[in-house]
């Protein structure tokens, strides 16, 4: 960590957010190829080269992911990331920084468990990918925006100017 605080987020750190949050909405609402190929599979039938295609895109979005979640977490560590505002509630302030704790997390996790399921035929890996890790990456992207959101509007904390003009 850096010794002096930052005020806001690098021009790297705030593109590499918003192509991250891009293709995650991407890859949860696009997410059926995987699945029509997953039961396919175990139906034993021949997936068609139109199913195997679009599961692909659906792969490299993930490794996208992946590949520019270890970029994010470098620039995290060696430019760190602003303060949450001072007069933030200890408790919001624990919220924020565990939901952000978790994002990390399910950066890695979550394509790591695609790959061992697309690649490696590990089942549970799928399984637990396409259940509990969807979930998890939904539930925590619906607070962290409404979280932005009373930032904004209701506590007057202009914080969303950290992640645009910075
Ligand atoms: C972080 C990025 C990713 C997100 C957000 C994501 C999201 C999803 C979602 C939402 C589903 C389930 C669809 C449903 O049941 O409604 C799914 C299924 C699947 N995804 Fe991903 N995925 C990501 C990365 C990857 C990667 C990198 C791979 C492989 C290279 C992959 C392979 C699969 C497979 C094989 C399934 C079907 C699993 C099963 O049904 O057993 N995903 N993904
Ligand atoms: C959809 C997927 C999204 C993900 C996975 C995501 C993830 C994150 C993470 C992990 C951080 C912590 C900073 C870091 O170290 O990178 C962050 C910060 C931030 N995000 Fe998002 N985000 C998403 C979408 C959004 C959206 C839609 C908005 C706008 C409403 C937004 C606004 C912000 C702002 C303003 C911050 C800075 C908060 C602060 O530290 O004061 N994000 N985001």
């Amino acid at each position: 960590m850096p010794s002096s605080p930052v005020l806001s987020y690098s021009i790297p750190q705030r593109l590499i957010h918003w192509l991250m949050a891009g293709l995650l909405v991407f890859n949860l609402l696009f997410a059926e190829a995987m699945e029509e190929l997953s039961e396919a599979v175990e139906e034993g039938q021949t997936p068609t080269p139109n199913m195997i295609a679009s599961a692909n895109i659906h792969a490299y979005v993930g490794i996208a992911v992946l590949c520019l979640a270890v970029i994010r977490l470098l620039l995290r560590l060696t430019h760190g990331a602003p303060d949450a505002p001072a007069d933030e509630p200890p408790l919001f302030r624990l919220a924020g920084k565990i939901a952000h704790a978790t994002f990390y997390l399910l950066f890695f996790v979550m394509p790591a468990a695609g790959i061992a399921a697309y690649y490696f035929g590990i089942g549970t890996a799928g399984e637990i990918h396409a259940g509990p890790m969807k979930l998890l990456m939904w539930i925590l992207i619906v607070a962290h925006v409404g979280a932005v959101l009373v930032h904004q509007f209701v506590w007057k904390t202009p914080v969303a100017q950290r992640m645009t003009k910075g």
